[in-house]
């Protein structure tokens, strides 16, 4: 994710500081080359031993030590982005103000690239007139701020100025500053949600699909230059992202007439959501009223939406499909690939835990065309759709 990025962590006085070490655990893992400079305050807090081993760089703290002195020029100029976090109240301010009594404050003041902030304080000093204009003044300097959570604080008080988590600052880097525009010009047609299929005006058939996992595709392919046509079934999901126009159906029919129109211009289409297999073969204009007996209702089939689009599929074109199984997962999700000529079946299993409708992460396996299959630990939903994401982009440059 980071693969030749120069992270430089910038770590203040501040009990968030425990976060730190994760931070760039995770930083490093992603594969960013990490230097840390620590305020003298941070070092009460997390020791500078443990930054250094598992940053594998020398933690700088003084601006001089020993007759030697540190070029913080050097680390502002070497670094493509720096992160400072936590950020304490009290560097905020000097930081507003200019002030430059430690080597962190000298870095930043000659820093050259893009400062991301990552505040950490008591809910009351979060909410002080000082804090907000201080932080108006490093917005105005053109310096992004992390939004602070809320919860527990370390004064036992519960509300705003919780440090935003370490996976959720990694996140953020990337999308403001490491995210390639490698689907810029690309139409890309995305399917999400469950179908509903009525059966008198008031009941219908659905399932239980929450519309997140199409979503966060949507989402990520119009991060990454997409423009997106996300065909959404009904469900309670919405998005503000720029660059996706949002079709809202119900019915598997109607799901399948948007994908149909718009399948012709795109170049990338995703079928995610739950269609339901079968619709009722008449739908009653009235409510059905109880009766003393057992009542039938006939269903018949819809029509296979990614089949179809797999008839249409010409050469560039890229398909991906979902399968959703509980028994016979690889044999079935191949099963799928072929007969729905598609380029892509993500695989994900009910018997996963963590995984499917609901669920805020999931865990898949993809199987590609040229005989790829690539298990993935469980995740995040956002997460998974950068790692689907990340597979089209290699197959559709591959072509
Ligand atoms: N799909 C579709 N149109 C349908 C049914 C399914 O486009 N009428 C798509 C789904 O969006 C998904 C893929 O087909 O990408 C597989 O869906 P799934 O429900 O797992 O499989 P089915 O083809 O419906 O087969 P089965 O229910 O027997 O597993």
């Amino acid at each position: 994710m980071f693969q030749d990025k120069k992270i430089l962590l910038a770590v203040t006085g501040s009990i968030a500081a425990y976060k730190s070490i994760l931070l760039t655990r995770l930083l490093v893992k992603a594969g960013a080359e990490v230097k840390i400079v620590m305020t003298p305050a941070a070092r009460d807090f997390v020791s500078p031993l443990t930054l250094s081993t598992l940053s594998r760089n020398p933690v700088v703290m003084d601006l001089a030590s020993n007759e030697s002195w540190s070029n913080h020029v050097q680390l502002g100029r070497w670094a493509d982005i720096m992160v400072i976090a936590p950020l304490s109240c009290n560097t905020l301010a000097k930081m507003a103000h200019g002030l430059c009594d430690n080597m962190l404050l000298a870095t930043y003041l000659s820093a050259t690239c893009p400062v991301v902030i990552a505040p950490a304080m008591d809910e009351d000093m979060w909410h002080h007139p000082t804090t907000k204009a201080n932080l108006q003044k490093l917005e105005s300097f053109g310096n992004k701020i992390i939004p602070v959570g809320r919860g527990e604080l370390a004064s036992g008080l519960y509300g705003d100025g919780r440090m935003a988590e370490p996976e959720a600052i990694v996140q953020f880097i990337q999308e403001h500053f490491f995210l390639k525009q490698d689907l810029a010009g690309k139409k890309a047609l995305v399917t999400a949600g469950p179908t509903y299929e009525p059966i008198d005006p008031v009941r219908f058939i659905g399932n239980h699909s929450s519309g997140k996992m199409g979503l966060a595709i949507a989402e990520e392919l119009a991060k990454r230059g997409a423009s997106v046509h996300l065909v959404l079934g009904p469900s309670a999901v919405h998005t503000d992202i720029p660059g996706i126009k949002v079709h809202r159906v119900q019915t598997a029919e109607q799901m399948y007439e948007a994908c149909m129109k718009e399948f012709a211009t795109a170049g990338i289409a995703v079928m995610s959501a739950a269609v339901a297999d079968y619709t009722p073969a008449v739908t009653e204009p009235e409510k059905i009223k109880k009766s003393s007996g057992s009542i039938t209702v006939e269903l018949t089939k819809t029509k296979d939406i990614l089949k179809a689009l797999g008839q249409e599929k010409r050469k560039g074109q890229l398909l991906v499909g979902f399968a959703l199984e509980t028994t016979n997962e690889k044999e079935y999700a191949l099963g799928k690939l072929a007969s729905k000529n598609a380029d892509i079946i993500v695989l994900n299993s009910l018997n996963d835990e963590g995984a499917g409708f609901g669920y805020d992460t999931n865990k898949i396996t993809i199987f590609e065309r040229s005989g790829n299959e690539i298990p993935y630990e469980r995740k995040p939903k956002q997460q998974v759709a950068h790692d689907i994401v990340d597979r089209i982009v290699n197959m559709l440059y591959a072509q």
